[in-house]
């Protein structure tokens, strides 16, 4: 694509877009009585306009129904976790038993490693990233503990090579390598949050497999950011939130994937719930735990049914956009980013996110040696709504479901102008 650094551009790019109908689909907040540029759906989605029916139709039902509303003949609450399947198992390219809405992220980390890291005598440590979300890490520690290790010992932080900040495949390759008899679980960001590096999440198991390791992933930046194959590319489980990318509002449903190769695990470990229960005899309350088929055995509680509504309104978006067209769209957005950076005052900040099209999603993390949260303040007084990660980066995150080139125009002249003063 050529692209060219100008307001004309970008507004034809937008009238020959195909999914340019979905940005009708959202609330944009405003910053001085204008629409704001929002860059942040890394960190929160904005809130899609169906979204208040969805959970007005629930909070009806059940003022109309009370308990009833379990079984009303329209979604009924008891099966409404059925409801999201199809739309989460298109985004991380699954079967619907695979993939369950669920609990939260950081506590699924804790319900998954109790399900696939199972230490013994030779086999006990983690590996995961140095630069990792702090609750991955958190978790990840405080997991092992639970089994009476060391953190110091157990887990293997993975860091980028001197003065850089992304890692290297072959890198994680070699750390697997140098430790395949005492790694039980690999577990990494999908794409890491900070950086905004996507992992080639299918070599990296593959690798781990071949020495018995088990494999998951935190895709909290990856799900409706980027495809994802994640039955295929033989992921063993894998947990996100749904507050980013996929627009399900703050402190949104969760999800969790679980490889079908699992399902047929008589001797699995869970942190068992009566959600997980097999459905026909759930509720006469038998004292042996009998797994539901899938991933929803590993549901603990019934769905909190005004968030799973939440969830919904935002899938329907999904399936109809279709992952492989935003996908196509978003690279064309950060690609056009990109392009533009180019015209801005050089020497201020420097791009960390890769960038080869296969190792970035929506999100470019623009890294400054001084001065970044001045620039990010004056961003935001200037109606752009991006966000910092300490300690020195702005991260710029057009969605493709619902920025357009003119967005992507618009940050560049501002961000132009605040580096040339
Ligand atoms: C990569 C990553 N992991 C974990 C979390 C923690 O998520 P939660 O608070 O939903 O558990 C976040 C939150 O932003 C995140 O970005």
């Amino acid at each position: 694509m050529k692209f060219k650094a100008d307001l004309e551009f970008a507004k034809t790019m937008d009238k020959n877009d195909p999914l340019k109908r979905f940005r009708t689909q959202f609330l944009f907040p405003k910053i001085n009585g204008k629409r704001c540029i929002y860059f942040c759906g890394n960190s929160l989605g904005l809130q899609p306009v169906f979204t208040e029916l969805h959970i007005t139709t629930e909070l009806k039902k059940w003022a109309d129904y009370g308990v009833e509303g379990h079984f009303h003949n329209h979604e009924p609450w008891l099966s409404y976790h059925k409801l999201l399947k199809e739309g989460l198992s298109h985004i991380v390219g699954s079967n619907e038993d695979e993939v369950v809405a669920m609990g939260t992220l950081t506590s699924n980390i804790h319900i998954l490693l109790t399900s696939f890291y199972r230490p013994n005598m030779n086999r006990f440590k983690i590996l995961m990233e140095d630069g990792a979300f702090g609750s991955d890490t958190y978790a990840v520690e405080s997991h092992v503990q639970l089994h009476d290790l060391d953190p110091e010992m157990a887990v293997i932080k993975l860091e980028s090579r001197p003065n850089e900040f992304i890692l290297h495949t072959e890198d994680i390759i070699a750390a697997i390598e140098a430790h395949k008899n005492e790694i039980s679980v690999v577990f990494l960001g999908g794409i890491n949050y900070y950086t905004g590096q996507v992992l080639d999440m299918e070599a990296i198991t593959k690798h781990a497999h071949q020495y018995g390791i088990m494999v998951g992933f935190d895709l909290a930046h990856a799900v409706g950011n980027i495809e994802l194959k994640l039955h295929d590319w033989d992921v063993d489980f894998a947990t996100w939130c749904s507050y980013k990318y996929l627009n399900a509002g703050p402190g949104g449903i969760a999800g969790i994937f679980i490889h079908e190769r699992h399902f047929t695990d008589r001797k699995i470990k869970r942190m068992a719930g009566w959600w997980g229960h097999e459905e026909e005899t759930r509720f006469q309350m038998p004292k042996r735990f009998v797994p539901s088929y899938g991933a929803d055995a590993w549901q603990q509680s019934n769905i909190p049914i005004f968030q799973a509504a939440a969830l919904k309104a935002s899938l329907d978006l999904f399936t109809a956009a279709k992952m492989h067209h935003l996908r196509t769209k978003s690279l064309l957005l950060t690609g056009y980013l990109l392009y533009l950076l180019q015209f801005v005052p050089k020497g201020r900040f420097e791009i960390i996110t890769p960038l080869e099209d296969s190792q970035r999603g929506s999100q470019l993390s623009l890294y400054f040696e001084n001065e970044g949260h001045k620039v990010f303040e004056e961003l935001a007084k200037q109606g752009v709504v991006a966000d910092w990660r300490e300690p020195n980066v702005i991260r710029i995150a057009p969605a493709a479901m619902y920025n357009n080139y003119e967005d992507v125009y618009r940050f560049y002249e501002i961000l132009k102008q605040i580096l040339e003063k």
